[in-house]
């Protein structure tokens, strides 16, 4: 990993595992006791480094407009702003090459940025994989003709999958393809992959949003998006890199203030990227925050950042396949996957296993479709009419039949005994043990809450907070 500079930040040397802001917080469990929360979400959100919300709290008070004042305020976040900006350019491999890092909300909306901006026609062909989370989906497949590379039981695919598809007629005029899976953890060989492409003149854009916290982002890649909330700065900043070339013709994908050099009432000239795809104002607490955490995560180093994902996706994985009964979703355990691990109990339903993780154990885990339900479909195994079955029921507003697993993931954070708290209380859950509550299904969204009298989760009830919708 490259340095980068932040005159403000201290360089310290952290040992990992890393507490985060918030890692100590007790939550409320239906026998009554607050438990230390064991969060093991990392995949969908991190909470905040220390030093990212050190960070911030020093910042805000220069807090100001960016780009457009002359107040020194202004001229400081503007600074902050475009230090984060080639401090992502670092972090993407791409310092001293002639790319563009757009500051944007996070991958779901660099990857439509960057649709937008190629102008696909529905003649237009795209490689995708059926690995890929929905955000990495839709936007290219409402547009352009998808084809996907298929993936086998275990959730994998080759280097030689891909090839066929980019070798298959029409030719593609790009690849895009995940990092790392959402629901597994697997890492396509991308760099092969990318070389691959590259070879038949082919682009490629990377989701790169489980990857940029756990591996470093591939250099080579036309494209890559990310997202600030997964890698521990959670202010609402993502990004998407590419090559400046692909940004300087054509319309921006937000029109409006700060995009432009001139503007009368039928006429604009756009300026020069990355400001031409900035309209707006930027959100410069969330690029100061993504700074800090590249900054933090570059200290800490990606070899003792891969020992200890290796060492959590062995112990999690590991232990959850030794307990009778529970099956984790894709490929076997001697495959190098980030620290996930998506699976399922017998004869208990995925929707229930996260809600007594939670309500009796104060674990926070994912469930559900994870917004990738084509893989998912495939790793469950379901065939053509499972499918359709539970396609129409949801059409019809019932969402019981939806399918579904359970995933625990984990970030800098996850400590051993998060993980033995994890595989101890699925193995309870497991054993057949009867909850000390009743748990009641909600048919609106699948999930099940328990009939507690010590106020669990109420609010997150009353307000509907579900993990089904993808
Ligand atoms: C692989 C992958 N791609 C894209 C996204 C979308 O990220 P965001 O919600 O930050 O836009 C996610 C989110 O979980 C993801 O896991």
């Amino acid at each position: 990993m490259r340095s980068t500079q932040n005159p403000s930040a201290e360089v310290s040397p952290l040992k990992l595992p890393v507490a985060l802001v918030g890692d100590e917080s007790l939550v409320p469990c239906v026998d009554g006791v607050s438990r230390r929360y064991v969060g093991l979400d990392a995949g969908a959100s991190t909470a905040a480094l220390p030093s990212v919300l050190d960070r911030v709290i020093e910042f805000l008070p220069s807090y100001s407009s960016v780009h457009r004042g002359a107040g020194y305020k202004s001229q400081l976040s503007t600074a902050r702003y475009e230090d984060a900006r080639e401090a992502a350019l670092a972090f993407a491999g791409r310092a001293g090459r002639d790319d563009v890092a757009i500051i944007c909300r996070n991958t779901t909306e660099a990857i439509n940025h960057l649709v937008y901006r190629l102008d696909l026609r529905e003649t237009d062909v795209i490689v995708a994989t059926v690995i890929e989370h929905h955000a990495n989906l839709l936007p290219w497949s409402r547009v352009a003709t998808c084809r996907y590379v298929e993936c086998g039981p275990d959730g994998t695919f080759t280097l030689d999958d891909v090839v066929d598809a980019l070798d298959a007629t029409p030719r593609p005029r790009l690849l895009t393809i995940s990092g790392a899976s959402n629901i597994t953890g697997w890492m396509p060989p991308i760099d092969e992959i990318i070389n691959a492409a590259h070879a038949r003149g082919i682009q490629v854009m990377v989701d790169g949003a489980q990857l940029a916290a756990h591996r470093p982002l591939p250099p080579h890649a036309d494209f890559v998006a990310w997202s600030g909330h997964k890698m521990y700065a959670p202010f609402g900043a993502g990004v998407l890199v590419g090559p400046r070339s692909a940004f300087t013709d054509g319309d921006p994908f937000l029109a409006g203030g700060g995009a432009v050099d001139l503007v009368d009432l039928d006429e604009v000239v756009w300026t020069t990227p990355p400001d031409r795809e900035e309209a707006g104002s930027p959100n410069v607490v969330g690029a100061v925050a993504l700074h800090a955490a590249i900054t933090e995560l570059t200290n800490v180093g990606w070899p003792a950042i891969i020992e200890h994902d290796r060492r959590l996706a062995r112990a999690l994985r590991g232990g959850l396949r030794a307990i009778a009964g529970v099956r984790v979703l894709g490929p076997e355990l001697s495959c190098d996957t980030l620290p996930v691990a998506t699976f399922t109990l017998e004869g208990v339903p995925f929707a229930l296993v996260a809600a007594r993780l939670s309500a009796e154990f104060a674990i926070g885990v994912r469930h559900g479709c994870f917004c990738a339900h084509p893989y998912l479909i495939r790793l469950l195994g379901l065939d053509h009419d499972e499918v359709a079955r539970f396609h129409k029921d949801v059409r019809h507003g019932d969402r019981l039949s939806m399918p579904g697993a359970v995933r625990a993931s984990c970030g800098v954070n996850t400590t051993d005994e998060d993980i033995h708290q994890l595989l101890d209380a699925v193995a309870i859950i497991a054993s057949g043990a009867a909850p000390p509550c009743d748990y009641l299904q909600d048919p609106a969204s699948g999930d099940y809450f328990p009939e507690s009298t010590n106020g669990w989760n109420v609010d997150v009830r009353s307000r509907g907070g579900s993990c089904s919708p993808g």
